[in-house]
């Protein structure tokens, strides 16, 4: 069974659009471990739409199990990732108008920018994975890359319209989960996972971990909103 790593940058998003305190993903992510999660994933973006630097400083200090910070490949996130130094550096794309990560990281047409960089976190001790598609290419620049680990997107999968397309794409992750291990890469899957879509995915031998956010901070809004409610109810009849 793989772990189940647990996103907290969509409380971070609700907490943002007030701008205020409320809800702290630092808490959420207390509570994500205290539930079962064995990971925290924090995404800290170039334009700070949701997470923000005094969050990943925090939950630095507060993670108990293992603090993955997924950020873009570039000169500021470096710095902060040797600075606050998380248990895994997992490099994305980022393109600024985009509403998520859309695509895995292109790794074959990068690999030369790509390796001093995972060099250098690896060097610090920092464990580098990559995000990316289910592509036979891209897993095998990962490979020649230096990165000891791969997170194969499975966007394309959650998102297909059709069963058979589905499908189509779950052969893809799995083929890829296979090459990537066969290369000694560590795997793990994520993006778009849901409570309708997972159990195929976990089910597959080689993928060791899971990062899940956005279903589950979504369900959590809801299987909540009955406590809270009744929480607001006794205070005002009081
Ligand atoms: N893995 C990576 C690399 C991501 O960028 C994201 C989204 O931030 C996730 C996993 C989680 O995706 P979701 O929020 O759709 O579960």
């Amino acid at each position: 069974m793989p772990r189940l790593s647990v996103n907290i940058d969509h409380i971070a998003t609700i907490r943002q659009a007030r701008r205020g305190t409320e809800p702290d993903p630092v808490t959420a992510a207390a509570l994500a471990e205290l539930a079962g999660a064995e990971g925290i994933i924090a995404h800290l973006r170039e334009d700070r739409r949701h997470v923000q630097d005094r969050d990943l400083r925090l939950l630095r200090q507060t993670v108990q199990t293992r603090l993955n910070l997924e950020m873009a490949a570039t000169e500021e996130m470096q710095r902060i990732a040797l600075e606050v130094k998380p248990d895994i550096v997992t490099l994305v794309p980022e393109k600024r108008e985009e509403l998520t990560t859309e695509g895995g990281l292109e790794v074959v047409t990068r690999l030369e920018t790509l390796q001093p960089f995972i060099g250098r976190v690896q060097g610090a001790g920092i464990p580098v994975s990559l995000f990316i598609d289910s592509d036979e290419q891209q897993i095998a620049a990962a490979k020649k890359s230096g990165a000891l680990l791969v997170e194969i997107h499975t966007g394309a999968y959650a998102n297909a319209r059709t069963e058979k397309a589905r499908d189509e794409e779950f052969e893809k992750i799995l083929a890829a989960a296979r090459l990537a291990a066969s290369l000694g890469l560590r795997v793990g899957a994520g993006h778009g996972l849901n409570y309708a879509n997972v159990q195929r995915i976990a089910r597959i031998e080689e993928v060791e971990e899971l990062n899940i956010g956005h279903s589950i901070i979504s369900r959590a809004a809801l299987v909540g909103i009955d406590r809270a409610v009744q929480d607001m109810i006794a205070l005002v009849a009081d």
